[in-house]
This record gives C-alpha cells, sequence and structure tokens, in this order.
C-alpha cells in the first residue's frame, strides 16, 4: 500500500514537473506584448485619461457650485410637460447614465436610442450626431423636444426662479426682476415645427426673450458643470495594462482571464478595433458609417451629414451670444469639416467603457447584445464595409474572446454630487 501511494507521489510530481513550465510559457506568451503594443495598451489605459478639457464657451463648467446645482436640475422632473421626465429618466445613474431602450422613452419616443453619459465631458461633439458643440448647448435640446421633456424654456425660468433663485443667484448675474414681472407659464419657445409656441415667442419683447434665454442657457451651463464629472474609475482592463507595464507577470494573470487576453490581442490586432475605438474612452470622437442599417420604421437618418448645418447655426454654439469664448477659441467650430457627402449615415464612435452592462447597440438600438454586434461586424461584405473595417475574417472562437475583453471595461462610475 505504502509503495502505491510512494509511486503515486513521484508520478505527481514528474507530471506536475512537466506540466508546470508549459503552463508558465503559455502564460509567459500569453502575457508578451512587443514595444508598440504596449504603447497601443498604454494609449488605452485610464491613466492616459487628461485632465477634462477646458470648455471656453462655458466659464462655470468647473465651478463646483454650478455643478451642484446642475445635478439637482438633472434629477428634477418639474422641468417636464407632464412633471414626470428628468434627464434621468433616460439617463440613470445605475445604468451608466444610460436607458436598457432601443429608442429613448420621454414625454413621447424618439428616434435614436439614449447615449450613456461617461466621458461626455471630453467630446468636441455632442449626440450620435454631433449636432451640438459643447455640453450646456446639449443639454438646451432635450428640454424642448416635444418627444423628451416636452417643456419650454419660457416655463423653465419660472421654475427657476420659484425653486433655485438662491442658487441660481450666486452663481450667474441676478435673474432681472423686469424677468420675473411677466408671465412666464405659457408654452413659448422658437421652434419652427410648433407655429403656435413660435407665435406666442416672437410676441414676448425681444429683451424678455434675450433675459429668458440668459437664464436657459446658465441652466445648461450648470447641468454642463455636473455631467462632465462623470468619468469611469479603473476596470480590470487598466489593472492588466498596469501589471504589463511593471512586467508583474502574477498581475497580469489575476486581472484577466486568458479568453480575456486573447480577445484584448484581437482588438488591438487582427480585428482592427482601434482603427476608431482609440484612447482611454475606446473612441475617437469622430462619425463613421460602419453600415448599420436603419430600422423600416423610422424615418432615414443621414447622420452627420445633416448635424453640420445645424450646429453652424445653433443659437447656442461657442461664437453664440451666450457663450463665453471669444471667436479665437472656437477653433473647432469655426474649422467644421463641412463634407456632407462623406459623413451620410455617420454616427459618432460609441465609448467602450461599461458596454457589456448596457445593452441594446448602436444608434437606434438595432443590435440586441454584444455578440450580435460582433457577427455584425464579422458579416459585413468586403463592398460593404470601408477600408477601417478590413479584419481577416474571425471565427466564432475569435468572436467569444473579443466578447470577454470587452467584459473587462466594465468598472464604478464616479461623479460630483
Ligand atoms: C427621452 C429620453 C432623454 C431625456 C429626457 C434626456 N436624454 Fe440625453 N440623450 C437621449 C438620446 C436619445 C440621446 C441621443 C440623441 C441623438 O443623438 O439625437 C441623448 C444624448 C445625450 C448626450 C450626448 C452624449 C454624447 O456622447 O454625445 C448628453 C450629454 C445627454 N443626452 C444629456 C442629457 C441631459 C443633460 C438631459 C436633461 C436636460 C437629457 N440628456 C435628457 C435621451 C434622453
Ligand atoms: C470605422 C470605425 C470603427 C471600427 C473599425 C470599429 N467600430 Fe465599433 N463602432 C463605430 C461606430 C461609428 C459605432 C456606432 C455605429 C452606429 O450606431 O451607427 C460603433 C459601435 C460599436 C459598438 C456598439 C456600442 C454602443 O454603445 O452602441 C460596439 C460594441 C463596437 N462598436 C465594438 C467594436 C469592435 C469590437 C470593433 C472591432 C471588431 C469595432 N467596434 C470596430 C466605429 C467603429
Amino acid at each position: 500500500m505504502k509503495s502505491a501511494y510512494k509511486m503515486l507521489a513521484i508520478l505527481t510530481l514528474s507530471i506536475s514537473a512537466i506540466l508546470i513550465p508549459v503552463a508558465t510559457t503559455y502564460a509567459m506568451d500569453l502575457h508578451s506584448w512587443s514595444e508598440s503594443e504596449k504603447a497601443v495598451l498604454q494609449s488605452l489605459w485610464i491613466g492616459n485619461l487628461p485632465p477634462l478639457p477646458k470648455n471656453p464657451s462655458n466659464k462655470y463648467a468647473d465651478d463646483p457650485n454650478a455643478a451642484a446645482l446642475g445635478n439637482k436640475l438633472f434629477f428634477d422632473s418639474r422641468f417636464s410637460g407632464n412633471l414626470k421626465v428628468s434627464c434621468a429618466t433616460c439617463h440613470p445613474v445605475n445604468r451608466n447614465f444610460a436607458d436598457n431602450l432601443p429608442l429613448a422613452h420621454g414625454i413621447g419616443r424618439t428616434d435614436r436610442r439614449t447615449m450613456t453619459l461617461v466621458g461626455a465631458g471630453y467630446y468636441t461633439w455632442l449626440f450620435w450626431d454631433g449636432r451640438k458643440d459643447s455640453l450646456w448647448a446639449q443639454a438646451l435640446g432635450p428640454f424642448e423636444s416635444p418627444v423628451e421633456h416636452g417643456f419650454t424654456r419660457t416655463q423653465s425660468a419660472v421654475i427657476i426662479s420659484e425653486y433655485y433663485q438662491k442658487e441660481y443667484n450666486e452663481i450667474f448675474p441676478q435673474i432681472p426682476d423686469e424677468l420675473l414681472e411677466h408671465d412666464l407659464s405659457l408654452i413659448a419657445k422658437p421652434s419652427p415645427d410648433e407655429p403656435a409656441s413660435l407665435k406666442k415667442w416672437l410676441a414676448i419683447p425681444s429683451d424678455t426673450r434675450e433675459s429668458i434665454n440668459q437664464v436657459y442657457a446658465n441652466m445648461g451651463k450648470a447641468i454642463a458643470a455636473f455631467v462632465r464629472t462623470i468619468v469611469p474609475e479603473p476596470s480590470r482592463f487598466d489593472r492588466y495594462v498596469e501589471a504589463v507595464m511593471s512586467n508583474d507577470n502574477k498581475g497580469m494573470m489575476s486581472s484577466m482571464s486568458n479568453n480575456e487576453v486573447k480577445g484584448l490581442r484581437l482588438f488591438i490586432g487582427k480585428a482592427k478595433c482601434t482603427n476608431c475605438h482609440t484612447g482611454p474612452l475606446f473612441t475617437n470622437g469622430d462619425f463613421h458609417n460602419v453600415g448599420v442599417s436603419q430600422p423600416k420604421h423610422l424615418p432615414p437618418d443621414k447622420g452627420r451629414a445633416s448635424a453640420i448645418g445645424k450646429v453652424l447655426a445653433d443659437e447656442f454654439n461657442c461664437l453664440g451670444k451666450y457663450s463665453d469664448a471669444s471667436p479665437r477659441d472656437c477653433v473647432e467650430l469655426r474649422f467644421i469639416d463641412t463634407d456632407t457627402e462623406k459623413y451620410i449615415g455617420a454616427f459618432k464612435t460609441p465609448t467602450l467603457r461599461n458596454v457589456a452592462d448596457r445593452p441594446p447597440y448602436m444608434h437606434a438600438g438595432q443590435i440586441d447584445t454584444l455578440m450580435d454586434v460582433l457577427k455584425f461586424y464579422r458579416d459585413l461584405k468586403p463592398g460593404e464595409r470601408s477600408a477601417d473595417l478590413e479584419h481577416g475574417d474571425l471565427n466564432d472562437l475569435e468572436l467569444q474572446q473579443l466578447e470577454a475583453f470587452l467584459g473587462t471595461l466594465s468598472s464604478p462610475l464616479k461623479f460630483a454630487e
């Protein structure tokens, strides 16, 4: 009996003597990255996320009091036609500031999917088509959209003066008394699609209209000061990159599984995802037509192509009256690429931070699961895909590895309370 045990022990020892080195070599191959690959990994690492860019058109962008007011406005459903819709209705905190619907629902249904707000302070252009050039100008859109808040700037000024006047006046120039003497409860806004509201808006004296716009712009600036604080915390992927940079084999193995590491290698290599999903937010912030077709029940959507004129004409843009920037600060807007042909059907590359936690996907929620997004990319026919999307054929196992990798980009978020 004793010798049988001995034999077994020797056998086990010799098997492990063979297997352990094999496993270690395998692990080292799996985790060994060339210098240029390391540079790519580092470029995607959260430690590489720069401080928030300055926003010259909003001088309150980094004012903590403005952010605190913006936080309250973000969650306040009194700014809506049915008293039920706030920004958080479609951008709930516990779902990465996005919802789980293919198309967003406020008072009515929109024609696009809600975007996450993670890292929104880093973008030059906002919305799927980039029709706004700042977070504060962006925030003013949903309030007056009949399918989102269904509200108006006149009614917003009433809510500000009734419930937030003290905080508002501590941050911004005082609301003029003259403004508060007006009956602002009327449904008036400069919206060409709604002639009745437009008529009422034009009936207001122009000085008063300007004061209303000023209060409205400042609301946007407070909300922007809050939204720009929403950023991701480090994810397992970031811990992996840190381990790679410090040659910490144990750290590499404990932060990502073999399958996830293989997916990462495909992501930055053969699958060419980093042609567009670059930098620590995994987006180049640019617009591409990747060939997702528009759902049949929705009107055609030209994406970026129809947004260029809109951002140039926006009264709340960087060059407008309510901007705090001097024209020379508005470089992006002044030198905007107006080649509309190039941008037909192009949408903003979405961030992939926390992507596994917020299905469905694409600008109109066309695709239900991450695996289906990957299959979509794989199945694009050579003629249908742009040069940026040319990748070697990917097999099912590789798609699973890519999917596993995308799961390592999830992390808690932080934002100003
Ligand atoms: C009815 C749902 C809904 C409401 C309410 C809503 N949003 Fe959105 N949000 C969306 C949708 C849909 C998009 C994408 C729209 C598009 O591209 O046309 C979006 C996009 C955004 C973006 C752009 C992110 C990016 O990366 O470009 C920001 C920022 C944003 N919303 C903030 C807000 C704020 C602030 C409010 C409140 C004033 C708000 N949203 C209210 C649904 C909503
Ligand atoms: C040519 C640029 C480009 C390349 C290359 C690219 N993407 Fe994208 N990606 C986009 C754009 C643009 C969208 C949004 C398209 C839309 O909604 O019409 C998108 C959407 C996505 C989404 C959905 C995210 C969401 O929130 O809706 C995922 C996931 C994704 N891409 C992953 C990948 C992976 C993985 C690869 C590599 C196989 C890849 N992408 C290659 C530009 C690109």
